[in-house]
């Protein structure tokens, strides 16, 4: 039997609120250069001037109106959590961390490994299109990803021999337009089923007595968490610190944290996206519909250019979107630097699709997902493939249709 790995698909997510480049202009394709060159330390910025501790200049923090509190001892430890909401909401500012570079060129190795063998190792335009979404942190997350894929094994062993970097273009959605993977397009029906849904899981973690989470955070952070989503928010904000080597605030240690519990309502904040018919059409539907359209064209040989792969650099919402879109039923918060992947065989002529779960952007785990209405749960043909994801398959039209209320 010649199996044949004929296309794929994969989605990956950006990695951190602070972002992954070493230079400002990201769609600068000179400094794709640069940025290969800082994935081993080098033209770091260190984020904070104070490298161990937190943040000394109380500058930012005293310009926060609602941070009140005579508590210095409580307003130090809110200065962590604001720290990162400042980065979120002005995000020229933010520089790099290695770990999150890292991880993506990581990723960007792993699928040189894995699909050597259906990727040429010199990049060639009609190979590979890849997509962003359109803000500076997911597209340079994409250059990451593709100096791992695309730089020879040399670089590795010795950064600073004299490698030039391919220059890799890297395609954009505008914010206002895309469906696909930001979801900023608008949209007034999936906007109300969500606001109703977040509502519907909130009132479920009180029906599980999980009201003292809320207390807690509003109590540590000074800011008021009312909803699954603010639960998520500092939960990012916790994650992200520890990603750049920060030691948590004290409040978020010990056994009076309540970790397990914000987990959970972290992970329900992503599950309230896509938890329902409607839901999974609007937000997942577009981009599942991208992806098949494509391996419909590969098949029947009419995609142009006849791309090998597609890559999309999107967010946790995309990746944990998708997911549910196409039936797993795990509550996930998806990692920094995980990933689907879809793989589209082909067997004498015969078309089939595998589709996996990378949680990780620095482990090689795979889960490969389960699709109960095919021959095999893990492989279905492409037939029972675009079958089982009928529901949620929608063209422009109808996306438009069905979006007004
Ligand atoms: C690459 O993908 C983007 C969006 O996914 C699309 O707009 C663009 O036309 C594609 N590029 C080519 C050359 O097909
Ligand atoms: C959530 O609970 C509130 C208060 O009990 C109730 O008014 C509201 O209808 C509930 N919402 C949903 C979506 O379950
Ligand atoms: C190939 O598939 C595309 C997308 O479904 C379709 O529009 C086109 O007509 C097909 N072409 C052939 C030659 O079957």
């Amino acid at each position: 039997m010649i199996e044949t790995l004929y296309s794929l698909t994969i989605i990956f997510i950006d990695l951190i609120f602070e972002v992954t480049t070493c230079y400002s202009k990201s769609r600068d394709y000179a400094s794709h250069v640069r940025l290969v060159s800082c994935l081993n330390g080098k033209n770091h910025v260190p984020i904070f001037d104070n490298k161990v501790g937190y943040p000394t200049s109380s500058q930012r923090c005293k310009r926060q109106k609602w941070l009140h509190s005579e508590d210095q001892a409580l307003r130090y430890q809110c200065y962590s959590i604001l720290n990162f909401q400042t980065h979120i909401v002005n995000i020229q500012r933010i520089v790099s961390s290695p770990p999150g570079r890292q991880r993506l060129y990581t990723l960007g190795k792993f699928l040189r490994n894995r699909y050597s063998s259906l990727l040429p190792e010199t990049y060639h335009f009609h190979d590979v299109n890849i997509t962003s979404s359109d803000l500076d942190r997911t597209i340079s997350s994409a250059l990451c990803l593709l100096g791992g894929l695309y730089l020879p094994q040399s670089y590795d062993e010795d950064p600073s021999c004299d490698i030039v970097a391919p220059i890799i273009p890297v395609h954009s959605i505008n914010m206002n337009n895309d469906m696909w993977i930001m979801f900023k397009k608008d949209c007034p029906k999936y906007a109300a089923e969500l606001d109703n849904m977040r509502l519907e899981k909130y009132n479920e973690t009180l029906a599980l007595g999980m009201s003292f989470v809320y207390t807690y955070l509003t109590k540590y952070t000074c800011q008021r968490i009312a909803s699954v989503t603010d639960v998520n928010r500092v939960h990012t904000a916790l994650l992200t610190q520890k990603e750049h080597g920060y030691p948590p605030p004290e409040w978020a240690t010990g056994p009076q944290y309540p970790q397990q519990q914000i987990e959970y309502i972290g992970a329900l904040s992503f599950y309230a996206r896509a938890y329902d018919h409607v839901q999974k059409r609007l937000a997942g539907g577009p981009l599942v519909t991208k992806i098949i359209d494509s391996m419909v064209a590969k098949r029947n040989r009419s995609l142009e250019p006849d791309y090998k792969m597609l890559l999309f650099s999107g967010h946790d919402t995309t990746v944990g979107i998708m997911l549910q879109t196409l039936g797993y039923d795990k509550l996930v918060k998806p990692d920094f630097g995980s990933s689907i992947l879809f793989e589209l065989h082909s067997i004498h002529n015969q078309y089939y699709v595998k589709v996996f779960f990378k949680p990780s952007g620095f482990s090689n785990h795979m889960i490969p997902l389960q699709f109960p209405n095919c021959h095999l749960p893990t492989i279905c043909t492409l037939d029972e493939f675009i079958a089982v994801n009928q529901p949620w398959r929608i063209s422009l039209e109808e996306w438009q249709q069905e979006c007004a209320i």
